[in-house]
């Protein structure tokens, strides 16, 4: 990736990671990024994950040519991003590692390296110079971690974004970028709305013309578009008009109601329908769906006098990444003592500004009569709850 002649991109490709922090299927894989800036001094902004630290550290060479980096700027500890620092430390004895005082409080904890005289700690606002460039640092805690922060450098207005404006997927996949960034920033930082909003907040305040974050591409035309997909996300407010509908089933008779729903919802005139099927398909892809859209359907069978697992795990999850501001319409399926509907409403109680449509289907088994008529007034609901 091109950024300017003396801001290098030297990050790396992981294509054949089976699971993204051991739960998101990465088809197309993933990069952690990392950048060199070459000035009177060489700032190194974050490393990668220790699976591909020889590469990185290739690619760093390359572009050193016969420098040294003088700092090592640490964004973010996870993993992903720092798995590399003991590597370049040892390497490059000399160079300074800059975080702030969150950052080396974490940082023992993963790696048993000498911090002795070679921290520069920051703080909120600081700056460091290089040379013609300045780097200043805003603290952008929870998002994703608390130690977290991002990097202005002033003479190029460059924000060097941290995981804010990540994605899954290749950087040059970048056609359609809010999908899999999308599905990145609710599953990862989905939880963390508060937090974005105030990082966008001091963002808004500087000028920036490339975004560089630890994941994806760098993005440098369009901002406007990209800050407000992320402005709509960590608000919460719905994204697209539509409804998912989000289903478990043993047998199939729950999936044909699922189904029939949809139908009806089309056949009122809704145009985005989803029906996703909670045991077969990406559970993440699926909370982004919730996410995107305004308004939800759950349908479960109520299995052991509870939910079946994957909708109790869907649940799970809707409510830990801080799931809100929707309306939801709910299905049950019992052969001979229904209790879902019951069960999904006392968990969506728990989370924050959630309508759920008050008269729920309930179906013993299979459609009949009687519960095809509660699934046509559960679609006229839906469609009047927009
Ligand atoms: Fe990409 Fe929160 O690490």
């Amino acid at each position: 990736m091109e950024i300017s002649e003396t801001i290098r991109y030297i990050g790396v490709e992981d294509r054949d990671i089976d699971l993204f922090e051991s739960q998101y299927v990465v088809p197309e894989g993933i990069t952690y990024n990392s950048y060199l800036i070459l000035d009177e001094k060489t700032a190194l902004m974050d490393t990668v994950d220790s699976r591909k630290t020889k590469n990185w550290m290739e690619n760093l060479k390359a572009e050193l040519k016969d420098r040294k980096p003088d700092y090592l700027v640490i964004s973010h500890l996870e993993p992903d991003h720092a798995g590399s620092i003991a590597a370049v430390a040892a390497e490059y004895p000399e160079m300074a590692l800059v975080g702030n005082a969150k950052t080396f409080a974490m940082l023992p904890q993963f790696f048993d390296i000498s911090l002795e005289g070679r921290t520069l700690v920051v703080a909120e606002g600081q700056e460091l110079s290089l040379g013609s460039h300045t780097l200043q640092f805003f603290m952008a805690p929870m998002v994703h971690w608390p130690e977290v922060m991002v990097t202005y450098e002033q003479t190029e207005k460059v924000l060097f974004s941290a995981d804010g404006f990540g994605r899954f997927g290749m950087p040059e996949d970048d056609g359609n970028w809010a999908c899999e960034a999308r599905r990145y920033y609710f599953n990862i930082v989905g939880k963390y709305g508060v937090q974005v909003q105030a990082l966008l907040k001091k963002a808004a305040a500087l000028d920036i013309r490339k975004i560089c974050p630890l994941h994806g591409p760098v993005l440098d035309e369009n901002l406007p578009y990209y800050i407000e997909k992320y402005d709509t996300w960590s608000s919460y407010r719905p994204e697209d008009k539509g409804v998912l509908i989000a289903y478990a089933s043993v047998y199939g008779n729950t999936a044909k109601a699922a189904e029939e729903l949809a139908e009806l919802l089309r056949e009122n005139g809704e145009e985005k329908v989803v029906v996703s099927d909670l045991a077969r398909e990406d559970m993440a892809e699926v909370i982004e769906d919730a996410f995107r859209y305004d308004r939800m359907v759950l349908a479960s069978p109520t299995y052991d006098g509870g939910l079946f697992p994957c909708m109790e795990s869907f649940l799970m999850h809707l409510k830990s990444k801080g799931y809100q501001k929707r309306t939801v319409g709910l299905m049950e399926n019992g052969s001979w003592a229904p209790m879902a509907a019951k069960q999904m409403r006392q968990i969506l109680e728990g989370m924050k500004e959630i309508t759920v449509i008050e008269q729920a289907v309930s179906i013993r088994s299979s459609l009949n009569d009687k519960s095809r008529e509660e699934l046509k007034a559960l679609a006229e609901q839906i469609g009047e709850a927009y």
